[in-house]
């Protein structure tokens, strides 16, 4: 289909059943890219390669649990084996484990699992594409973290999602140094509130309400999904050439503060 930003990129993207995933891969494919959709959510992943389908892009789904390095091998061979490289690759999957208590009541059990699916997951997804785009010598990896990866929220049972999402920032900072020299770009999103499932499970949760989310951003309300995936094609993109090491706030002025 006529792109322009990504044309004929073969692009990989974790948690794409839904929410900023799932809108990500309808932005990729506008812009030309042939799109992987990665999740464990085998009915959203499906839908998904539906929809880009639809808008005559080309979309194929593999189910991976990014807790599971052998998955996360076989979703990145399953890439190449469909559409030859991996020139992109999104680390979006992650989960809320809010609900738990205050810092002083979470428990081990939800900690471990923001840490498995937030943090570990995503370094399981680095470690196996970085594997194939050194040898590849090129590709570009894009981590979607959190504005609470930049700056804490004042916000009572986030504590582990918070640690996790900086966690992710140290890890795309890290990569980005160590593979500067190699063709390979690592940046990362911290993306404001974005309308999606996650925040309406927040709500109903009673965390957090509309109205207090759309205060926190200057700009006067919350992002759309694909106003986050723009900005994740963009650093994925020749465009952004000389941007490595970066988490990218996309996220109304919430952090200019
Ligand atoms: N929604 C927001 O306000 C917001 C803000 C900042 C950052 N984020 C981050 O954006 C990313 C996407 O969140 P979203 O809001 O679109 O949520 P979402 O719940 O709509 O989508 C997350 C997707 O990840 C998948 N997933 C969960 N665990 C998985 C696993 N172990 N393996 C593979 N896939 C798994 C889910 O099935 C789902 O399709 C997350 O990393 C989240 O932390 C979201």
């Amino acid at each position: 289909m006529a792109g322009s930003l990504l044309d004929g990129r073969a692009a990989l993207i974790t948690g794409a059943a839904s929410g900023i995933g799932a809108a990500t891969a309808l932005v990729f494919a506008r812009h030309g890219a042939k799109v992987v959709v990665a999740d464990i959510n085998e009915e959203g992943g499906r839908r998904t390669v539906a929809e880009v389908e639809a808008i005559g892009g080309e979309a194929a789904f593999v189910r991976a649990d990014v807790r599971r390095s052998g998955e996360v091998r076989d979703m990145v061979a399953f890439t190449v084996e469909r559409f030859g490289r991996l020139d992109c690759a999104v680390n979006n999957a992650g989960v809320d484990t809010a609900g738990d208590g205050r810092f002083h009541e979470v428990s081990e059990e939800s900690f471990d699992a923001s840490f498995e699916v937030n943090l570990k997951g995503v370094w399981w997804c680095m470690k196996h594409e970085l594997a194939q785009m050194v040898a590849q010598c090129s590709g570009s990896i894009v981590n979607v973290a959190s504005v609470a990866g930049l700056v804490g929220i004042e916000a009572p049972f986030v504590s582990p999602y918070i640690a996790a999402k900086h966690g992710v920032v140290g890890l795309t900072k890290a990569a980005a140094l160590e593979y500067a020299t190699s063709g390979i770009r690592v940046n990362a999103v911290c993306p404001g509130a974005v309308r999606t499932q996650m925040v309406d499970d927040l709500i109903e949760q009673g965390i957090m309400t509309l109205e207090q989310t759309a205060a926190y951003h200057p700009v006067g309300r919350y992002a759309n999904p694909p106003e986050i995936g723009e900005a994740i094609a963009w650093l994925s993109s020749d465009a952004a050439s000389f941007v490595t090491g970066l988490p990218m706030a996309v996220d109304g002025a919430m952090t200019a503060r």
